[in-house]
Parts: structure tokens; C-alpha cells; sequence
């Protein structure tokens, strides 16, 4: 057989083997959920309860919209716990995925985990298939189906390795006793379970180091922040989302917060009392209060703000909008976010 003619049979038998047709997909979701887990272990805004790109703050905008807003609310009190877990577990299905390492359990989890922010962060998203989660759940399901297949997998690995140790052939042949099967079953899990404890030791102080390593950014950029000249520019003649103290209630206002949570220059989280939905109320300047709908004009995903560009910032197709005007600055989004009418009087704010 000449070299070309081996190279087409070896691809056409793979071709059919499930292992070798899911690992292109297990490569790129194990890469993506290690990727996704260290962007939130080495961000030092992912636990911290005032940002709004914050764990915390995140599930409380997301709560408005989300089925499932229950139980977001009853977490958001733990948020960091919750947060960490949300990290840990995309680590460990990244892992999971990436080594072969039980496939359809790590699988399993990754499933989710993208139901999990389905049902928060892109709920909003009309038509559906415009949010990402969606897509990555089922993206998992052929991996919960499949499993690796025995390809590029360390539970296969080590599968073999107790067998030849037990001086047993490769594969099991057909007619092995139970007794034999089972007492390889018990030694890979024992093994396999070893190895996956070793890994798991590894992420925890990878994560370990990525918080430490947060935390001293975060407290370096703590130090060097608050100078009036980081708070964002007040667009003149700012519009009817703009509030300046007063010391009288508004008549029909609804209060949103109290002027002390927002610091100068912060953005804080909050329930459109009229409308239900995410938005975000700023303090660009002392007493004066902006506050925008979070609801991306685009497909309707909730947006993030990412403080050091003074940016509005959608997860779902990376529209960018203003921080200050609300205005789209980075389409697919054509058109600004809502303004909401606030009013700040006697130490609070109000919607009106
Ligand atoms: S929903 Fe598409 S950019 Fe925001």
C-alpha cells in the first residue's frame, strides 16, 4: 500500500471513530473553560462586591430578568462563594475535557454550567441563538453522549497502564471473567481518582495564586484611583438622566439607593423599579447621578461596565456604549441605552 493510500485509510477510519471526530470540539471547549476560569481568578473586579463587574453585582442585574431570579437573589448574598465555585468548576471542566480525564462527568458539568448562565446573564438575548451559552450547552451534549472515545484521554491511559501491571492483554479481550473486570475498574478509579485529586490540588493553588495576585492589583489600583480626575467627564448640558441634589422627595419617586452607596466616579447595580430591568446608576461627579438601562439595544443581553475604559460593555456580540452618554461607540448595537430619569434629594436616589 503506498503511503498516500495508508494516509486515506487512516482518515477514513477516524473519521468514524467518535473520539477522533468530538476532539477538534474538546479541544476548543476544554482551552475555553480554563481560559474563561483564569480571566476570573486573576481579575481583581470578580469578587469585589461594588463593582460592577462584579460576581456580585452581575447576578444582581441579571436577577431582573432571569426565571430563575429566586434563587439569584437568595445567592447574590453569597456571591464570592458562588463566584469561586463558578471559577473552580469551569477549571475543572476545562481540565476534565482537555486530559480525558471522566469526559462525560466534566461534560456533564460544563452543560451546567452554560445552563446556569442561560438562565442569568444572556436570558434577555432575542432571538435566542444570538447568546452564547445556549450554543455551549449543546455543544457539550455530544461530549456527555461520547465521552473522549479513548483518544488523547488520561483515563485510557491509565487504564492501560493497570492492566499491563496486572499482566492483563490490551484491550480486554471478550471473555474476561468479572471478577478480573472489576478489579481493573477498582484500581483505575482509585488511580484515576488520585490523578484527578493531584489536578485538583494544582488548580486550587493556580487559582490561590490568581486571587493573591488580584487582590494586589485591586489594592494597588485602590491606592492610585480616587483623584478627581479618574471620574468620568460630564457631557455638557446633561440630560434629563442627569440628577443634581435637591433636599425635597420628588413626588412619584421611587427609591433606587442611597447617595452614600455610589461612590464618585462608582457605578452600582440596580432594578429598574418602572421596568423591571437590569440597569446601572453612575455618580460621575459629586452630585450628579446618570443612570442607564443595562438591556443591550442590540439583542437584549444585560451589559457590563468596564470601569477603566468608561465603558458599557455587551458579552454577547462586544457592542460597546459610553459611560457617560450611553451612546454606541462599538456597534453591532445602533442604538444608545435607555436613559432613566433620576432625581438625587435628601441623601437618596430616586427614579421618577
Ligand atoms: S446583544 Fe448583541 S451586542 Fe449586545
Amino acid at each position: 500500500m503506498t503511503e498516500k493510500n495508508a494516509g486515506l485509510k487512516l482518515w477514513k477510519t477516524r473519521s468514524t471513530q467518535v473520539g477522533w471526530v468530538l476532539l477538534p470540539l474538546r479541544v476548543f471547549l476544554g482551552v475555553t473553560m480554563v481560559y474563561a476560569a483564569l480571566l476570573k481568578f486573576f481579575d481583581p473586579a470578580y469578587l469585589d462586591p461594588n463593582s460592577p463587574n462584579g460576581v456580585q453585582q452581575q447576578m444582581l442585574a441579571s436577577a431582573a430578568t432571569s426565571p430563575i431570579s429566586f434563587i439569584v437573589n437568595m445567592t447574590a448574598d453569597h456571591a464570592a462563594v458562588f463566584g469561586l465555585t463558578i471559577a473552580f468548576g469551569e477549571l475543572a471542566v476545562g481540565l476534565g475535557v482537555l486530559l480525558g480525564l471522566w469526559t462525560r462527568i466534566a461534560a456533564i458539568g460544563g452543560f451546567l454550567l452554560s445552563l446556569s448562565f442561560l438562565l442569568t446573564v444572556s436570558w434577555g438575548t432575542s432571538p435566542y441563538f444570538f447568546g452564547p451559552d445556549i450554543v455551549f450547552m449543546f455543544a457539550f451534549t455530544p461530549l456527555m453522549i461520547g465521552g473522549d472515545g479513548g483518544v488523547w484521554s488520561l483515563a485510557t491511559f491509565i487504564r492501560r497502564g493497570t492492566r499491563k501491571r496486572m499482566r492483563l492483554a490490551n484491550p480486554a479481550p471478550a471473555n474476561e471473567s468479572e471478577r478480573v473486570s472489576s478489579d481493573v475498574d477498582r484500581r483505575v478509579l482509585l488511580r484515576t481518582g488520585a490523578t484527578a485529586a493531584v489536578i485538583g490540588v494544582g488548580a486550587l493553588i493556580i487559582g490561590g495564586i490568581g486571587r493573591a495576585s488580584a487582590g494586589s492589583t485591586s489594592t494597588d489600583a485602590a491606592t492610585a484611583a480616587p483623584s478627581a480626575g479618574a471620574a468620568p467627564a460630564v457631557p455638557t448640558g446633561a440630560t434629563a438622566a442627569t440628577a443634581v441634589s435637591t433636599t425635597t422627595k420628588p413626588a412619584g419617586g421611587i427609591k433606587i439607593a442611597k447617595t452614600s452607596a455610589i461612590p464618585v466616579g462608582g457605578v452600582k447595580a440596580f432594578t429598574d423599579p418602572k421596568t423591571k430591568a437590569p440597569a446601572y446608576l453612575l455618580q460621575p461627579k459629586k452630585g450628579t447621578f446618570l443612570a442607564y438601562s443595562a438591556v443591550c439595544t442590540h439583542q437584549g443581553c444585560t451589559v457590563g461596565f468596564d470601569q477603566p475604559s468608561n465603558q458599557f460593555a455587551c458579552p454577547c456580540h462586544g457592542a460597546r456604549f459610553d459611560g457617560t452618554t450611553g451612546d454606541v461607540l462599538r456597534g453591532p448595537a445602533r442604538t444608545p441605552l435607555a436613559k432613566i430619569n433620576v432625581v438625587a434629594s435628601g441623601g437618596n436616589v430616586y427614579v421618577v
